[in-house]
């Protein structure tokens, strides 16, 4: 759901997943694959995209080219991210074990301080 879209109203009483919460430590295979692809330009999207494809990906759907657009329609990304955000969601969704080792230092820096404030 499009937070901007839904009233508070409507989710009264319904658990609410966040961007933050797809992973204690940053380490969801969307997240890892977004690293590992580069995939944020200025970031402003970025929440969004992940949480619409970690929607995509739950029900274990056919990945490809046209289920990725299609279930990613909308959501719009005025950097033009797209090519980097598809390639991402076939990284996730191939369970590509080599993301278990990705730690690019943005990737550490960013698992470091989202535990911390988690602490918090
Ligand atoms: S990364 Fe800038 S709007 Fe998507």
């Amino acid at each position: 759901m499009r937070s901007c879209l839904l009233p508070i109203a409507a989710v009264a009483g319904k658990r609410i997943t966040t961007i933050e919460g797809l992973s204690k430590d940053g380490r969801h295979l969307l997240q890892l694959a977004w690293v590992a692809e580069d995939v944020p330009q200025c970031g402003y999207c970025q929440s969004g995209q992940l949480m619409q494809a970690a929607s995509f990906l739950k029900d274990k759907p056919t990945v490809n080219d046209e289920t990725i657009t299609a279930a990613m329609s909308g959501n719009i990304c005025r950097c033009g991210t797209y090519s980097r955000i598809r390639k991402a969601i076939k990284r996730a969704a191939s369970g590509d074990g080599a993301l278990a080792a990705v730690e690019t230092p943005a990737c550490a820096a960013a698992c470091s301080f989202l535990a911390t404030n988690e602490e918090a």
